[in-house]
Parts: C-alpha cells; sequence; structure tokens
C-alpha cells in the first residue's frame, strides 16, 4: 500500500515537472492551475465561482457563439484547458431585478502566455463560449483558445440577451464600457492566480458589439490592452439604430400590404430587384480596379446611382421603377437634419447588397407560411427603446419624432456607448495596434460611416501632434462583405494572427490575404485603407500576388 502511495506521488510529480518543462510558455500542472480552492481563495468574495473544471482534449460543439444568438453549426476541437465560470458584483438594480456581471475564462493548459479578450454581440446578456472567436465567422483558421491564448468572455452585467436595460445606470455604463475594465482586471487576477503571472500581452477581438467594445478597450482602457481587433465594429451604434429605423421606414412605404393590411417589407424589394442593384453596381465599378471578378475594389472611384437602372419604356427587365429606384435612394442617402443636410453617413453601393445577410437584416424574409423575420426592427431599432432611450421613448414616438429629434433624446447613452473618440493617444504611445476590419456591404454599420471615423481619426491624431494614426491603427475593408461573414465576399482570413505579428515586430500591415468559399481559387490582398487591390494586369488574376495594393 505504503509504496503504491509513494509510487502515485512520484508520478504526480512527474507530471508536474514534464509539464513545467514541455510547455512553451509559463505552465503548471493543469491540475494545480485548474483548483476552484486556489482560485476563489485568492479573490474577492465578491467574486464568486460556480464551475472551475478541468476540460479533456476533443471537440467541443458550438451551438450558441455567434453575436444575436444565430445557431452556428461548428465544432471546434480544443486542447485540455482550464474553464472556470463566475460572476461579480451582484446587486439588485431598478425595478427590483437583479443583476451581476457574469464571465467565463478558459485556460490553455499549454499557455502561450496571451490573453484575448472574446466581445460580445448585439445588446450581450449572454455569457458565449470563451473559446476565442473570429472577427469573420468565415474564417477557417483554429480559434484563439485552440492556439493557446487564454480566453474571457462576459455578459457585460445583465443576464438576458434582449433584456431591457435602459432604466437601470449600472447595467448601462457596464454594457458601454465598464465591463471592459473590471472584467479584463478580474482576469489577469485569476492568470497571477493560476499561472503566477500576468500575460505577456492583452488583445481583445471582437465583431459587431464586439467590435464595437475592442475600439472601447483601445479608447478608454489605454493602458490595460496590447492590442485590439475590431471587426465589423458597432461604434457608432447610436446612429446606426437611427438610420437603420430610418431605412426601413423607406422600405415600409412601398411594401405590398398582407391580407391582415400590414406591410410585407420583403416584398419592398425582391431578390430579383437586390439581384438588378448588384449587376448595376458590378456594371458600372467592378472594372475599376483592373479585374472584372464580381468584387469592387475601388469604391472610392465608384459613382454608381440607382437612377442608372430606372426603367425606360423599352426595357421591362434589368431595371427598376422609379418608385423602387427613389425608395432605395432615399433609404441608402439616410434621414436629413432639420437644415436639409444628411444626418448620418449614408449606405455603400456594394454588390454584397444582394447577399443573404444584407437582405435578412435590413428588407427582412418571409417564409412559406407568410412569417417575416426582418432584424432591424427587432435588433436594431429596438435597442432605442430596450437600451438608449432615457426617459424611455414609447412605439409612438419613435414613429413620430424625427430621426434628428431622436438622436437628441438618445445622445447622453449614445456619450457613454459609441466609440467614436479619436483620442488614442496613450494606447499609441505604450505601443498598442488597432485592426479595424468590416466589410463594404455590412448592413448595420455602414462602411461609410468607419472611413469618415478612421480619416477623422488620421487628421485630428496629426493635427494633435501625435504624427500618424497608421502606426497604430489600420482599417482593412472587404469588398461584398456583409456582416461578419457572408455575401460575395472573401471572408476568410485571420486577422488575430496579423495583430499579434504587428505589435510584436512593430512592423505595420500593408495589406492580409483573404480567400473565401464564394470565390473558390481566388485570393485579394486587402489593403490597409485608403489603399486598394489592383490588378497588375500580368498574370493569374485569381492570385493575390498579382495585385498592388495602390
Ligand atoms: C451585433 O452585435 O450583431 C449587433 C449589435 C447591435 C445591433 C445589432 C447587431
Amino acid at each position: 500500500m505504503q509504496i503504491k502511495v509513494i509510487v502515485l506521488g512520484l508520478c504526480l510529480y512527474l507530471t508536474t515537472f514534464i509539464a513545467v518543462a514541455d510547455a512553451t510558455k509559463v505552465t503548471e500542472s493543469p491540475v494545480r492551475v485548474c483548483s476552484s480552492e486556489k482560485l476563489q481563495a485568492g479573490l474577492s468574495p465578491e467574486v464568486t465561482l460556480t464551475a472551475v473544471s478541468l476540460v479533456g482534449a476533443g471537440p467541443l460543439e458550438l451551438v450558441d457563439l455567434t453575436p444575436n444568438g444565430s445557431p452556428t453549426d461548428r465544432s471546434i476541437v480544443l486542447g485540455s484547458h482550464c474553464l472556470i465560470q463566475g460572476r461579480f458584483e451582484e446587486r439588485v438594480g431598478t425595478n427590483g431585478k437583479r443583476y451581476y456581471i457574469g464571465f467565463e475564462m478558459r485556460l490553455p493548459t499549454e499557455w502561450n502566455g496571451r490573453l484575448l479578450y472574446q466581445g460580445g454581440g448585439g445588446l450581450n446578456g449572454v455569457v458565449l463560449p470563451a473559446v476565442g472567436r473570429h472577427t469573420t465567422n468565415g474564417s477557417s483558421t483554429p480559434m484563439a483558445l485552440a492556439r493557446g491564448y487564454a480566453v474571457v468572455s462576459t455578459d457585460s452585467g445583465h443576464q438576458e440577451r434582449n433584456a431591457n436595460f435602459a432604466e437601470d445606470q449600472l447595467a448601462k455604463i457596464n454594457y458601454a464600457y465598464a465591463a471592459i475594465g473590471k472584467v479584463t482586471k478580474l482576469a489577469h487576477q485569476i492568470l497571477s492566480l493560476a499561472r503566477n503571472t500576468k500575460p505577456e500581452r492583452t488583445y481583445f477581438q471582437g465583431c459587431s458589439n464586439g467590435g464595437r467594445e475592442a475600439l472601447i478597450a483601445a479608447q478608454r482602457y489605454p493602458e490595460l490592452f496590447d492590442g485590439i481587433v475590431a471587426g465589423n465594429p458597432a461604434f457608432n451604434l447610436s446612429t446606426a439604430a437611427v438610420l437603420s429605423h430610418y431605412s426601413t421606414r423607406q422600405y415600409w412605404q412601398i411594401a405590398p400590404q398582407g391580407s391582415d393590411g400590414q406591410p410585407v417589407v420583403p416584398r419592398a424589394l425582391t431578390e430579383s430587384d437586390m439581384s438588378i442593384l448588384a449587376r448595376g453596381i458590378l456594371d458600372r465599378c467592378d472594372k475599376l480596379d483592373g479585374a472584372e471578378d464580381g468584387m469592387v475594389f475601388d469604391q472610392g472611384a465608384c459613382d454608381f446611382d440607382p437612377r442608372m437602372l430606372q426603367c425606360s419604356e423599352a426595357e421591362a427587365d434589368n431595371c427598376l421603377p422609379a418608385a423602387k429606384v427613389e425608395t432605395v435612394r432615399n433609404a441608402f442617402r439616410g434621414p436629413l437634419a432639420p437644415d436639409g443636410a444628411p444626418l448620418t453617413n449614408p449606405w455603400v453601393y456594394d454588390p454584397g447588397v444582394a447577399g443573404e445577410n444584407w437582405r435578412a437584416w435590413q428588407i427582412g424574409t418571409e417564409n412559406e407560411n407568410g412569417e417575416i423575420n426582418t432584424r432591424f426592427p427587432d435588433m436594431v431599432a429596438d435597442s432605442l427603446a430596450r437600451y438608449f432611450a432615457y426617459p424611455a421613448l414609447s412605439a409612438e414616438d419613435l414613429e413620430t419624432r424625427t430621426s434628428f429629434s431622436v438622436l437628441d433624446a438618445i445622445a447622453p447613452t449614445a456619450a457613454i456607448t459609441d466609440a467614436t473618440s479619436t483620442q488614442m493617444s496613450t494606447f499609441a504611445a505604450k505601443g498598442g495596434k488597432a485592426i479595424i476590419v468590416t466589410g463594404w456591404s455590412d448592413p448595420i454599420f455602414s462602411a461609410h460611416d468607419l472611413t469618415a471615423w478612421y480619416e477623422k481619426l488620421t487628421r485630428d491624431t496629426h493635427e494633435a501632434g501625435f504624427g500618424e494614426a497608421s502606426q497604430f491603427a489600420r482599417l482593412f475593408l472587404v469588398p461584398g462583405m456583409n456582416h461578419c461573414s457572408g455575401g460575395p465576399a472573401l471572408d476568410d482570413f485571420d486577422v488575430l494572427s496579423v495583430l499579434d505579428e504587428w505589435v510584436q515586430s512593430g512592423k505595420a500591415p500593408d495589406y492580409f490575404i483573404a480567400t473565401g468559399k464564394h470565390f473558390p481559387g481566388q485570393s485579394r490582398p486587402i489593403c490597409a485603407y485608403p489603399k486598394h487591390a489592383v490588378y497588375s494586369g500580368k498574370g493569374d488574376y485569381s492570385a493575390a500576388n498579382n495585385y498592388t495594393c495602390q
């Protein structure tokens, strides 16, 4: 018996030693790292760990990983890791409702020394599996946890996906920004307890609301983050909500009525109408980058106007009637301010407008039973009522007020939520790097709005005497890509590796290579804005190396 105990002890000791010797970075025995007692004892009593367990290597089915709860069929293979779930800042908020900040952390047994904060989606409210989700769902490379990153995710302070928390001050502050600082500090503490060290580098990566959070991380917590990837960021969420609300209303006006007398928005513009629009954009602008390949890289030179597609007497096909043309023009232009100037930046005329994801958000789909799913009213415009408005705006208010007046009413919440600041001097000075990537055809957050912000960042940084913004922040625009993937686009790329390389080497990326299922066999450089890919005129037009960034 005694011999057995000694042998077992020796085995445990050797396992620990081998784990330390084998790992690339600081490691300990996975069992010691993953001890609930050890972690709980070192944390403040206000943090409750609800689960700590060692997860063996193997596949993980991701049933709920994407923002907004869209199902995903992805299954990923992970190495062994410690799963830690918990909550802190438990309290009773407005109207007697319980709130806390829920979090999940996964620490890989073979840790690469880095921490990744995985951003959320929509209005958050759920703790998604902390696996290090990509900014694009099209990416075929392993997620960050499988590459050795420790990953943390959070519900950001309320516990219902479509919660109405407009009236709770702290829930609002946590969603807007504060949970980011709180959760990052907690994650650093947990790593200190589990691994006796802080991470060498801390990154933030997210798409959509997660992209907004990534920019907030760089803008409001510059001392905590070494790098961020902001995918299709909801960075100007307040304005985006007002623009979306306005555009949906335009489509309503030409939508035929259903049997219940209500407008059937998905029928306002049919799939064929959207294909005609996309074809018209391609006919006008595809060749501007030197390759007629179904992608418009030179968006800056694209002067498409839907009026170019208006039906004349002679043509019945491949054209749009005047009412649809004017509706599209108004919806794309967006609302006007009282002085008649555009209140927001417009939507982009890019062939991705014929993408399924674009349709799902902006116009909606109708199934065989006539059930309609238009995401704008449910997810974007509703955020005005469920989150932004204080005091509350009724549905009637939203219908009768002008966009200008709604924007004015939500300005205080916009001020804490929108990641529109251009002051990033501390982040830049400490060597922080930001990669911002979006689709030219993002149907929720206009790419024109993002380029306008980036241009302002460039101007303000220069005028303030801090040099070139491109030294710390680079924007990449993917032709055709919809929200966080999809559309007629090359949406398979890996920007986390690009960020890590930039942070480590200090050499700024001029482009990254994208491929994608929509265009099999094609690859292109996605160039740092304001440059874009141009075909050299020689060699295979399918291959990225025959393009330059100009
Ligand atoms: C998103 O994270 O996907 C999202 C955020 C705000 C509004 C709509 C969608």
